[in-house]
């Protein structure tokens, strides 16, 4: 009781007084000489006001002014007094301007909704930055690395970046992100850089399945596209004999099939499905992966003969025979 009495009577103080200032004629009027989005009789509290957000929302210094000087002309070794603030010289100032108007813009398009969520949301500059000068999302920003620097300092730049903003909003360090810029490598023809990419993703979950499995993926890619396709179904048999018993599932082939097949590579998918549903005989998802292919690569009897054939093991498996109803009314 005794503590909460005074703090209140701070706040209302507080409230008050921010109220004063706010609506009379004490607001400050501004110096500024060179405003040209902001209106130029906005009062120089709201002004400094904005800048700090402008400062925050791009994750920049507070302490002494340095952030400021990221649009800002200006010297630490000189007082903050003999800064040039109305100078347009920066590059970032003027890229900021833009932005500030189209953050105005934007936040006018809002007031105009129909029905607004309440609290109203003001756009920030936070609302894209999200506390970084450059607002590329992580896999941008990885596969720009990798195109001016190459594969080391790709990976230095994840480990770098992971290290200041994890567990902030500014990047998505899930799983997924990395195995998106492997993706992006290997359909870029850096197979190599991909699975590096990928063996750096397993390292940062380990142990994770998801991330094994994308790897082994690449790297029987790899051994396909160096040797042929039996070499990479062998490179598949070694690393299954040699791994831990269920650490490698029927999903590595599996997506394997399914980008042959979406390239119009139809007969090596349909061998790596045939490889999948012999090593996986009693999961169902290599059986229907083998079943559709064949459908759709023109083969439509022996693919309802896989579907008959899992349902003769598996009478009460209804996707499967919802399957089966469909392809039998497609085929009328
Ligand atoms: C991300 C870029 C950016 C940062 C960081 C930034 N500003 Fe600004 N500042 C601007 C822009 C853009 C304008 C001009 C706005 C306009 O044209 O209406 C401006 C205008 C000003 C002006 C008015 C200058 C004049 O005479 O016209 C002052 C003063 C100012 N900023 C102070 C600061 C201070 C202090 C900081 C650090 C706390 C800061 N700014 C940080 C972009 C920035
Ligand atoms: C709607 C999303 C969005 C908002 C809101 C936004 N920005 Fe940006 N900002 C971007 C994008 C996208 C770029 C990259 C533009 C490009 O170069 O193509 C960018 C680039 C910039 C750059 C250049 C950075 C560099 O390294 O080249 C500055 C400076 C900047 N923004 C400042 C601000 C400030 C200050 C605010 C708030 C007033 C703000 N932005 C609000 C999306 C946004």
């Amino acid at each position: 009781m005794t503590l909460r009495f005074p703090s209140n009577l701070l706040q209302t103080f507080l409230a008050l007084i921010f109220l004063v200032i706010s609506h009379s004629s004490i607001a400050q009027a501004n110096e500024a000489t060179n405003l040209q989005v902001l209106p130029v009789d906005i009062p120089d509290r709201a002004l400094r006001a904005l800048m700090i957000e402008n400062l925050s929302g791009l994750g920049l210094p507070r302490l002494q002014g340095e952030g400021c000087l990221f649009c800002h002309e200006g010297d630490m070794d000189l007082p903050r007094s003999e800064w040039d603030f109305a100078a347009d010289s920066k590059l970032n100032k003027r890229k900021a301007r833009e932005m500030m108007a189209m953050v105005q813009d934007i936040n006018t398009r809002l007031a105009g909704l129909e029905q607004r969520v309440a609290p109203n949301l003001r756009v920030t500059c936070a609302t894209c930055h999200a506390g970084r000068t450059d607002p590329r999302p992580l896999q941008q920003v990885l596969l720009g690395t990798h195109a001016d620097d190459g594969i080391g300092a790709t990976i230095e730049h994840y480990r770098n970046l992971r290290q200041r903003y994890y567990g902030g909003d500014a990047y998505d360090f899930r799983i997924n992100s990395l195995i998106s810029v492997a993706t992006s490598l290997a359909i870029g023809g850096a197979l190599e850089d991909a699975i590096a990419i990928s063996q750096l993703n397993e390292e940062i979950f380990e142990p994770s399945t998801t991330a094994q499995s994308f790897t082994l993926t690449l790297q029987i890619e790899q051994a396909i596209q160096s040797d042929g396709l039996n070499a990479g179904l062998a490179y598949f048999d070694a690393r299954y004999d040699s791994a831990e018993p269920n650490t490698i599932s029927w999903n590595v082939l599996d997506g394997l099939g399914w980008q042959y097949f979406r390239t119009n590579r139809q007969d090596a998918a349909l061998q790596i499905f045939r490889k999948n549903q012999a090593q996986f005989p009693n999961d169902y998802i290599p059986n229907e992966s083998l079943g559709d292919a064949l459908w759709n690569s023109g083969n439509r009897e022996q693919g309802l003969a896989m579907f008959e054939a899992w349902l003769a093991s598996h009478p009460d498996h209804t996707t499967a025979s919802r399957r089966l109803a469909g392809l039998l009314s497609e085929n009328q």
